[in-house]
C-alpha cells in the first residue's frame, strides 16, 4: 500500500499528490502486514493471547543486568561507542563516500573475527575487492566471513545459520527487501530492510553495523528514520584534503552523544590517534594576533583547539558575520555584548571566526575566547603564545563557569600551557603544576583589561 507521510492516508497506488490532504509527492511505499484470519476462533484466540502476553512490572522487578559488550580492539571506535560495541545493539555510521567507512569496518570486523563469529555483507564492492583490501592493510584472513548479498531476506537466511555474533551492512543503501516493488535505495527500501534487520539484531542478540552513505543536503540519504530505529548513529567526518578522521556520536542508547573518535587515514588504514589535541592545535612559531587557544570538551574528553578571528574594515552596506565551526548568530549576540559591556564598537568593520582544524565547538564555553581573538585582531595585538581561555559570557556582560573547568585546564596545562583566564567560578582548589597560573574573572572588562 502507499500511505502519505502528512496525514497519514492510505492508498492502493501511487499519485503525486495525497487525494486526502492535498499534499505533492508525500505518498510512499509500506508493507501491510497480512489480516489475520477472520471468523470467531481467530478473533477469541486473539483477545485471550494479548490478555496473557502483556504483564505489568515494577521498575524494580525488571532484571537491570548490564548489556555485554564486546571490544573491537580499536580503542577509538570503543569510546565513541561509549565503551565497546553493546551485544544485540545496532550502530548505523554515516559518511560521505570514500571517507573510510568501509576500511574502519573491515579493520574492525578482522579484530572482532579473532574472537567472535564475523560475517561481513557486501554490497557494494566484490568479494575479491574486500579480500584484496584487508589483504593490502595487512589483516588476518582466515576467520573473517564475507558474503557479497543485496536481498535482505537472503542475508537473514545466510545469518540464521550462520549465528554471526557481529553482522556489517555495506551499505545499507544497496539493500532491498523482495516485498516492496520500489527500487534499492529507495526510502522505503531501506527503511523496511533496516527494520527487519534491527528485528533480527533483538531476537538473535547479534551487533549489526549498517553502512549508510550521507547525501549532498547532509542528512543520511533518504532514511533520516534510520536514526529512530537504530540504537546508536556515528558519523564519520573529515576533509578530504585532510588525512585526519572524526567519528562522532550524535545519539547512543549506551553512552554519551558527541563523544569523538580520532582517526588518521594512512597507506596501511586507519590508524587511531589517542592524542587530538596535538593535532588541532597549530603551534605558531611566534604569537600572531587574532588567534586564541581554548579548551573545549568533546563527549567525555577535553580538547585543545585554536579559535581565529579577522577583524577588517567593511567596505559597503551591512558588515559581515562569518563563522566556521560556530554559531553565527552567537557571533553576533557576542559582538553586541563587547560593545555595550567593554565599549570596543566593530559595527563598521567585518568579522570572520574560524575553529582550526575542522572541528565544530557546540558549547558556549568557546564565547571568551571568540571575543579575544576578534578583540585581538581589531587591535592588531597578539595575545601571549602559553595563554589558554575558556568561558561563556552572558548578555550582561558577567563570565559564567563552564562544567569541568579543573579537567579543561590539566589537559592545557598537559600540553605545555603556562596561564590561564577562566570563569572565576571555574578557579581550581589547588592541584595544578608548578608556573601555571590561573586568573578567575567574573566580568567581561575585567578579562580584557588582563589581556
Ligand atoms: P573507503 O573505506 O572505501 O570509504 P567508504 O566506504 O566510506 O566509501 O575508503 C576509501 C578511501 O580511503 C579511498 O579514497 C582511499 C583511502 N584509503 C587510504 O588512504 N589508505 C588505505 O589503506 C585504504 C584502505 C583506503
Ligand atoms: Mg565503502
Amino acid at each position: 500500500a502507499y500511505v502519505c507521510s502528512a496525514c497519514g492516508a492510505a492508498a492502493s497506488k501511487w499519485a503525486g499528490q495525497c487525494g486526502e490532504c492535498g499534499a505533492w509527492n508525500s505518498l510512499q511505499e509500506v508493507v501491510v502486514a497480512p489480516q489475520p484470519p477472520a471468523g470467531g476462533r481467530g478473533g477469541r484466540a486473539g483477545y485471550a493471547g494479548a490478555a496473557t502476553a502483556s504483564v505489568v512490572h515494577t521498575l524494580a522487578d525488571v532484571g537491570t543486568d548490564e548489556a555485554a559488550r564486546l571490544n573491537t580492539g580499536i580503542g577509538e571506535l570503543d569510546r565513541t561507542l561509549g565503551g565497546g560495541l553493546t551485544v544485540g545493539s545496532v550502530v548505523l555510521i554515516g559518511g560521505d563516500p570514500g571517507i573510510g567507512k568501509s576500511t574502519l569496518l573491515i579493520q574492525t570486523l578482522a579484530h572482532l573475527a579473532e574472537q567472535h563469529r564475523a560475517l561481513y555483507i557486501t554490497g557494494e564492492e566484490s568479494p575479491q575487492q574486500v579480500s584484496l583490501r584487508a589483504q593490502r592493510l595487512g589483516l588476518p584472513r582466515e576467520r573473517l566471513r564475507l558474503l557479497a548479498e543485496t536481498c535482505v531476506e537472503r542475508i537473514l537466511a545466510v545469518a540464521a545459520q550462520e549465528q554471526p555474533q557481529v553482522l556489517v551492512i555495506d551499505s545499507i543503501q544497496t539493500i532491498f527487501t523482495e516485498q516492496l516493488q520500489s527500487a534499492p535505495g529507495s526510502v522505503a527500501q531501506v527503511r523496511e530492510s533496516a527494520a527487519q534487520l534491527v528485528r533480527h539484531a533483538k531476537r538473535s542478540g547479534a551487533a549489526v553495523f549498517l553502512v549508510g552513505h550521507v547525501t549532498k543536503e547532509g542528512t543520511l540519504a533518504g532514511p533520516r528514520v534510520l536514526e529512530h530505529m537504530v540504537d546508536t548513529v556515528l558519523y564519520f567526518e573529515g576533509d578530504s584534503g585532510s588525512r585526519f578522521r572524526v567519528l562522532r556520536a550524535v545519539k547512543n542508547r549506551f553512552g554519551a552523544v558527541n563523544e569523538l573518535g580520532v582517526f588518521a587515514m594512512t597507506e596501511r588504514g586507519l590508524k587511531e590517534v589517542s592524542n587530538p589535541s596535538a593535532i588541532f592545535l597549530s603551534r605558531h612559531g611566534a604569537p600572531v594576533a587574532g588567534s586564541v587557544v581554548m579548551v573545549t570538551r568533546e563527549g567525555t574528553r577535553p580538547l585543545l583547539v585554536e579559535v581565529q578571528a579577522l577583524v577588517d574594515e567593511c567596505h559597503g552596506g551591512n558588515p559581515r558575520r562569518v563563522t566556521l565551526g560556530l554559531e553565527q548568530n552567537r557571533l553576533a549576540m557576542l559582538l553586541a555584548v563587547l560593545h555595550r559591556h567593554a565599549g570596543v564598537a566593530m559595527f563598521d568593520q567585518d568579522v570572520y571566526v574560524n575553529v582550526v582544524g575542522g572541528v565544530r565547538v557546540q558549547e558556549t564555553a568557546s564565547d571568551l575566547a571568540v571575543l579575544m581573538a576578534a578583540l585581538s585582531s581589531f587591535r592588531d595585538r597578539a595575545l601571549p603564545h602559553e595563554l589558554v581561555v575558556f568561558g561563556e559570557v552572558g548578555l550582561a556582560g558577567e563570565i559564567r563557569p563552564v562544567p569541568n573547568g579543573e579537567e579543561r585546564l590539566r589537559e592545557a596545562a598537559k600540553h605545555g600551557f603556562r596561564q590561564a583566564i577562566v570563569p572565576k567560578a571555574n578557579l581550581p582548589r589547588g592541584g595544578l603544576p608548578e608556573g601555571f597560573s590561573v586568573t578567575g574573572v567574573e566580568r567581561l572588562a575585567e578579562a580584557l583589561a588582563f589581556v
